[in-house]
């Protein structure tokens, strides 16, 4: 039975205009509160409000799908005072307001079908392409799980970026860099890893001893060497008998104007330069090639090698 008291209840819920505009997009689509708020732009703790109230009454449902919640007009479980009342507003209507609402709506919908293919959308040059959240960093970081590193050396570590990464993966780490301001922030960064040090020293004279490190990360750096020759030298020195060295670098080019910006005084490296370099200081190269190429002019290359200290020759007695 409907009481005085329910059905003034009810008509004071159906009395304001949002909750009105509310239930006519919901009578028509299932929506989420961020679309709702996008599509009447009425503030979103508004929004929350009303729908909490109309999900009281029964006239609107909820339901989660993944990380998100739509609402929907109850239609068959809505209580049958509210469903006959709902019908008679809703067939009266005829406002402006309701078909602009319409509108924004069908454009909003348009977009969460576009977003919802986004993968396909990129398919074959998804690395070129942003997506919340989906950061190189991100990526790097679910990467360097798959990784289990010794005592790894980060030549040139700048401010400690890369490092951060490798720390949980690694026995320990050691970030080497030329500028005091950089090692400073590196300290900063990795004052959580216990198994983090960082120091300041020239990668053409370390300060360790040989075989002291099991992987070495050369990562940006060759371009600010003069003598790249000799840091690789020292590098392969530090390495212990089967470490690997990582090495990134730009790779050749002729705008020396451009990246002088930035502190280079070497215009990149060929990957057959590389080999070379890597070839004199007695590590076997592994892999060593152009890895990417940016789109845009002057078409900046990257190279990326791997090489390996041989392991240490053992002599079976006669
Ligand atoms: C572009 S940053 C690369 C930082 C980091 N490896 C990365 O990829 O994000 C190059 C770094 O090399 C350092 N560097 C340049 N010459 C060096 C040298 N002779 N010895 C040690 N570090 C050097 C610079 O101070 C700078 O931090």
């Amino acid at each position: 039975m409907e009481t005085l008291h329910s059905t003034a209840d009810l008509l004071g819920l159906l009395a304001e205009p949002s909750r009105v505009r509310l239930l006519a997009l919901l009578a028509e689509h299932e929506l989420t509160v961020n679309e709702l708020t996008s599509i009447t732009e009425l503030g979103q703790s508004r929004v929350s409000t009303h729908l909490g109230k109309l999900r009281e009454a029964g006239l609107v449902r909820d339901k989660r799908v993944g990380g998100s919640t739509f609402y929907s007009l109850s239609n068959g479980e809505m209580p049958g005072q509210a469903r006959k009342l709902w019908q008679l507003v809703s067939g009266a209507l005829d406002d402006e307001q309701l078909a602009a609402d319409k509108q924004r709506c069908a454009a909003q919908l348009r977009a969460r079908r576009a977003a919802a293919r986004w993968p396909e959308s990129v398919a074959g040059e998804m690395e070129r392409h942003y997506s919340p959240g989906r950061t190189w960093e991100a990526l790097a970081g679910g990467m360097i799980g798959l990784l289990r590193l010794g005592d790894v050396l980060d030549a040139g570590a700048g401010d400690g970026a890369t490092a951060q990464l490798v720390a949980p993966r690694a026995r320990t780490i050691t970030c080497v860099d030329v500028s005091e301001t950089l090692v400073d922030a590196a300290r900063v960064r990795l004052a959580g890893h216990a198994n983090a040090r960082c120091r300041v020293a020239d990668l053409q004279d370390l300060p360790f001893e040989d075989a002291s490190f099991d992987q070495v990360l050369l990562l940006n750096v060759l371009p600010f060497l003069k003598q790249p020759g000799g840091a690789l030298a020292e590098t392969a020195r530090v390495l212990r008998p089967g470490g690997t060295l990582a090495l990134v670098t730009l790779g050749e080019h002729a705008h020396l104007d451009v990246t002088s910006a930035y502190g280079h005084v070497h215009a990149g490296f060929s990957p057959a330069a590389i080999r070379r370099l890597l070839g004199k200081t007695g590590l076997a190269v592994e892999t060593c090639d152009v890895t990417s190429r940016e789109r845009r002019a002057p078409y900046f290359q990257v190279v990326t090698a791997f090489a390996i200290k041989p392991p240490k020759q053992t002599h079976k007695k006669k």
